[in-house]
């Protein structure tokens, strides 16, 4: 019998590809993207300097930044079609699968639908990057039954976001902690979703069509829809002082606990102090302290028992539930930033394409006859 090759399941460990988007530089626990710790980028920077560096390649100018934040203000209407997909879309649906269905109808109707250019891809990037915002909280308001809040073009990309949700000026320490999210969520390497993208990518298939591959693989508890699933964890905790045997009852019956673990950080997720540093802030501001108490309660409890620590989506669940956001545009919000990076691998994998095409090894039946439909 012929040996049986090595594989890595989960294909962990496995390089996959080239990159100059983002890598992980472990021994100083910090995520570099373009060059740059991007830790240190959200500390004095906005959305959309990172989204520019993450589609141009380098940090913008003063003038490049105006001009490309007065395009999203410019682009961030629905067409008509995708509006009415949103009002006509059943109430009780998953966000993230509204927000999927509306990126691919906006791929529908998108002028430049058809061109893979480089030029036209990182057009539609900053169509995708200004509409996803008013798609997920359209969606949201929708299914609530209310109006949609027309975006305000006074407004910068996150404080905006945020006004869509209720139609209120967002207040400073919200539009921050929002703000500091879209920028830690912008990239990560070959993850599932920029993996899945990539996939999409190198058949030569266009951005939209990448970008809702790119959901379809965010969506699951497993990577971004684990912001969400953490937040429905800590309101069934409910109460600091319960969260210690409630982790401890989850772990014996062997549940995973949503937000902890991470694929590539195994000593702790170079984005978490930023974020909960923020969500400090918004229960300060707000005088509501109670989930981050459970969560600093849940976190103690994982790290005495198992050693593991929190990803990215732990500080901003409980950070967004602070701040009075809705649970369900959590995961849609991880979409509205990421969309800069899948465009990013999107335009890196067209460059120098190769279709990914891996093998597998073979575990079904030996070599059967094939029996007559009567004979079956
Ligand atoms: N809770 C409890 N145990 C865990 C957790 C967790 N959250 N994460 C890992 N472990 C344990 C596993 O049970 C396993 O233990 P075992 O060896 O005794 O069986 C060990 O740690 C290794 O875990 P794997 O699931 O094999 O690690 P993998 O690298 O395949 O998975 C993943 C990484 C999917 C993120 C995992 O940690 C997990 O499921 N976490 C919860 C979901 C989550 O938070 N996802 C968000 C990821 S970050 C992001 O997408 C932005």
């Amino acid at each position: 019998m012929a040996e049986r090759p090595e594989y890595s399941p989960g294909l962990a460990g496995v390089i996959a590809g080239e990159s100059a988007i983002s890598r992980i530089d472990f021994e100083a626990n910090r995520l570099i993207v373009r060059g740059y710790d991007l830790v240190e980028i959200t500390r004095r920077a906005v959305f959309e300097e990172v989204a520019w560096l993450l589609l141009y390649g380098e940090l913008p100018t003063a003038a490049q930044l105006g001009g490309f934040q007065d395009r999203l203000r410019a682009e961030r209407g629905l067409p008509p079609a995708v509006e009415e997909l949103l009002r006509r879309t059943p109430a009780e649906a998953q966000s993230m699968a509204v927000l999927r269905s509306a990126v691919s109808a906006l791929g529908v109707t998108d002028p430049e639908a058809r061109d893979i250019s480089r030029e036209a891809t990182l057009r539609k990037a900053e169509r995708l990057l200004a509409k996803v915002p008013t798609i997920l909280t359209a969606a949201h308001r929708c299914a609530s039954g209310l109006e949609p809040v027309p975006p305000d073009p006074e407004l910068g990309h996150a404080a905006n976001l945020l006004y869509m949700v209720d139609g209120r000026r967002p207040q400073e320490h919200a539009v921050r902690a929002v703000d500091v999210a879209l920028m830690l969520y912008s990239e990560h390497g070959f993850n599932a979703s920029s993996f899945a993208a990539r996939v999409a990518a190198s058949t030569l298939a266009d951005l939209h069509a990448a970008v809702t591959a790119g959901i379809a693989a965010l969506m699951g508890p497993l990577h971004g829809g684990a912001n969400e699933a953490a937040m429905e964890m800590m309101l069934e905790i409910g109460e600091p002082e319960r969260a210690r045997p409630w982790v401890l009852e989850a772990l014996a019956q062997k549940r995973k606990i949503m937000g902890f673990g991470h694929r590539e950080y195994k000593s702790g997720d170079s984005r978490v102090p930023a974020v909960t540093e923020e969500g400090r802030r918004v229960a300060a501001a707000t005088g509501e302290s109670r989930w981050q108490r459970i969560a600093d309660a849940v976190e103690a409890t994982m790290l005495s028992e198992k050693g593991i620590f929190p990803n990215v989506d732990f500080p901003v669940a409980w950070t967004f539930y602070t701040m009075g956001l809705p649970i369900p545009l959590y995961t849609p919000i991880f979409v509205a930033s990421r969309v800069a990076g899948w465009a990013a691998h999107v335009v890196e994998q067209q460059e120098s394409n190769r279709l990914i095409r891996p093998n597998h090894i073979y575990t079904g039946p030996g070599d059967r006859p094939f029996p007559r439909l009567a004979d079956r």
